[in-house]
């Protein structure tokens, strides 16, 4: 057990980058190291994804630690000798840093378990950036008795050594939406026998973007952002509907609700308006993170203990599904800082190795006081 085995890791799982749902080979290759090291493996029927457990010598409280561990459909762009060796997919999120930092933390508890007062679950989550990968770790047994739980994630606007937290949210709720907007075909000569979903559809367009700016209290940061708009084949026929969709993110919970109610209510009677009629579908994915405040101080202080530079986190309108844990257990959501390189999911994020071991044995320590903290409550 020493730095080159995280570092060994970290490069294997570089080099291997599965998306969402398919990390088989990523799985097995946990599998193997947790079992090489003698950590137990809980018997969960996952597909993709594991969790495991470290247990001190007497049973006690429960925390956990999660690592996501899938990559994203990105062209590698970095000049690695380690680099994907998979067209087309990479680990542009530093996922493959979180895996290779739990499975060496794993180590380290293993190693420390004698002194343990609890039980440490290591959950090595499948598919966050399908946005739902969660559900399946909840689906299980995973957090039964967990009372705390933590996450680090890779951040790019920190150096080595620098680690952002913040109670409360750092990122934002993510939800999606259509809207099919049903009018009436006609010859585009002839634009009064049709009702026009294309003209409907930009004046919604426009009035969707008054939710923010007119219902939402200015401090609060949301967005409505439509992506997608279509309508139409062809050049001279009026088509029949229109479909848009998009994402809404909030950072309150007030706001997750009273956005889309708001929208629901603009489409249809903007769509009246026209003559048209409006279907209204939000799908709610995940919740903004909600860092549990007295959490914070303790992931903070155990920071500062291992010579971490510890910062007030930066919020930012990305999801995160870990979010989901925390509607059950209070945790928080850690940014560890990488090394200043280009943004998540772009192809030349680069993570500095030099941020791994730290951030393993910031992990074990943060795991180990937060089982000291509830033993002693
Ligand atoms: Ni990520």
């Amino acid at each position: 057990m020493n730095r080159t085995q995280i570092v060994q890791d970290f490069e294997w799982l570089h080099a291997h980058p599965e998306l969402s749902y398919e990390e088989f080979e990523t799985t097995r290759y946990i599998r193997a190291a947790l079992t090489e090291a003698g950590v137990e493996i809980l018997p969960y029927p996952l597909e993709t994804g594991l969790v495991a457990q470290v247990r001190g010598p007497q049973p006690g409280p429960v925390v956990a630690l999660r690592a996501d561990i899938d990559a994203l459909p990105v062209q590698e762009a970095c000049e690695l000798p380690y680099q994907s060796l998979t067209p087309g997919k990479m680990h542009a999120c530093g996922h493959d840093m979180h895996t290779a930092v739990l499975l060496h933390t794993a180590r380290l508890l293993n190693a420390r378990k004698g002194q343990l007062r609890g039980t440490v679950r290591l959950i090595f989550q499948p598919a966050e950036e399908s946005g739902v990968g969660a559900r399946k770790i909840l689906e299980t047994p995973a957090l039964e008795g967990v009372q705390a739980i933590f996450a680090l994630h890779t951040s790019p606007l920190f150096p080595v050594g620098t680690y952002g937290i913040r109670p409360g949210a750092v990122t934002a709720s993510v939800d999606k939406f259509s809207i099919t907007i049903r009018g009436t075909g006609a010859h585009a000569a002839y634009p009064e026998k049709s009702v026009d979903p294309v003209v409907t559809g930009a004046a919604l367009v426009s009035a969707l973007q008054t939710v923010v700016s007119r219902n939402v209290a200015p401090e609060h940061a949301a967005l409505v952002s439509i992506t997608h708009f279509e309508a139409g084949k062809t050049w001279n026929v009026i088509p029949e509907t229109a479909f848009l969709e998009g994402t809404i993110r909030t950072l309150d919970k007030a706001d997750r609700e009273l956005i889309p109610r708001r929208m629901r209510q603009l489409a249809e009677s903007v769509c009246a308006g026209f003559g048209a009629q409006a279907q209204f579908d939000c799908d709610f994915c995940s919740p903004a993170t909600d860092n549990d405040p007295a959490w914070c101080e303790v992931a903070a202080q155990v920071g500062r203990a291992q010579g971490l530079n510890v910062v007030t986190d930066p919020t930012s309108m990305l999801g995160e599904d870990f979010a989901l844990y925390q509607e059950t257990v209070p945790g928080v959501y850690i940014h560890a800082g990488i090394g200043l390189t280009a943004p998540n999911h772009n192809p030349s994020f680069c993570v500095d190795e030099a941020c791994l071991a730290p951030a393993a044995e910031y992990s074990a320590a943060l795991a180990a006081a937060a089982l000291d903290k509830l033993a002693q409550a």
